[in-house]
């Protein structure tokens, strides 16, 4: 069901795609249907070039035959097309489930538009039942993860902060060697000021939440695909 919900959005997002765009490829499983549906439309002859948000978009593609760039070569993009955790009605998101939201962030800023792609099971009325993730440098981790704890709660959200790990139980690194904290905070109640707040802390290096980057959201349901725009 979500499969199908999933594939449902990533073709609409190809909708978007023209002849010549330079395009941000996201990651996830919903972003690996897009890479999928964008590789057989290149294998048609669409001219394209993606730039991927993490080595596992990048190895993916490639095998696929999209022809892929970086951000040193070609550092505006036209388009972004990415998956989410969660995103509510303003098009807030959180993003990070797969560890790559740095580099998701950092693609989806330099393009001119980034469209969310998802099941319906991402779109919520407050954000936070997904654990937020935070990426923070690993010196000096366990005093961020405090002042992360902190500044969360005058916030109002609490609940535990995990150092993420990997599936042999080891410290899960991100594609740029930082740690991952996933916050179990059970709701968000003000995304906006908690985004801006975490950021001040030196040893957060981006946390997930995405605010007024996405501008519009295909999200895949039983009965098609609906387009959310930010209220
Ligand atoms: C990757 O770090 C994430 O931001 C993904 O975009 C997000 O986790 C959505 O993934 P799925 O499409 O697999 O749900």
């Amino acid at each position: 069901m979500a499969d199908n919900q999933k594939q449902a959005a990533a073709r609409r997002a190809l909708e978007f795609v023209e002849d010549g765009m330079k395009i941000g490829v996201g990651t996830g499983s919903t972003a690996e249907e897009f890479v999928k549906l964008l590789a057989e439309r290149v294998a048609g002859g669409l001219k394209i070039v993606g730039v991927p948000t993490s080595e596992r978009t990048l190895a993916l593609a490639t095998k696929l035959g999209v022809p892929m760039s970086n951000l040193d070569d070609t550092p505006h993009l036209d388009l972004t097309i990415d998956g989410a955790d969660e995103l509510d009605g303003q098009l807030r998101l959180i993003k990070g489930g797969g560890g790559a939201l740095l580099r998701e962030k950092i693609v989806a800023t330099s393009s001119d538009k980034m469209i969310v792609i998802a099941d319906a099971s991402k779109v919520v009325a407050t954000l936070g039942a997904f654990p937020l993730p935070i990426e923070v440098i690993p010196f000096g981790a366990v005093s961020t993860a405090a002042r992360i704890a902190e500044i969360s709660s005058a916030h109002g959200c609490q609940g535990k902060i995990a150092r993420r790990c990997d599936s042999y139980g080891e410290p899960f690194f991100t594609d740029s060697n930082n740690f991952i904290f996933d916050c179990a905070f059970g709701g968000i109640p003000d995304p906006d000021g908690l985004a801006r707040e975490l950021n001040l802390i030196p040893g957060v290096v981006e946390t997930g939440l995405f605010i007024g980057i996405a501008k519009l959201a295909l999200v895949g349901t039983a009965s098609g695909v609906d387009m959310i725009e930010p209220k």
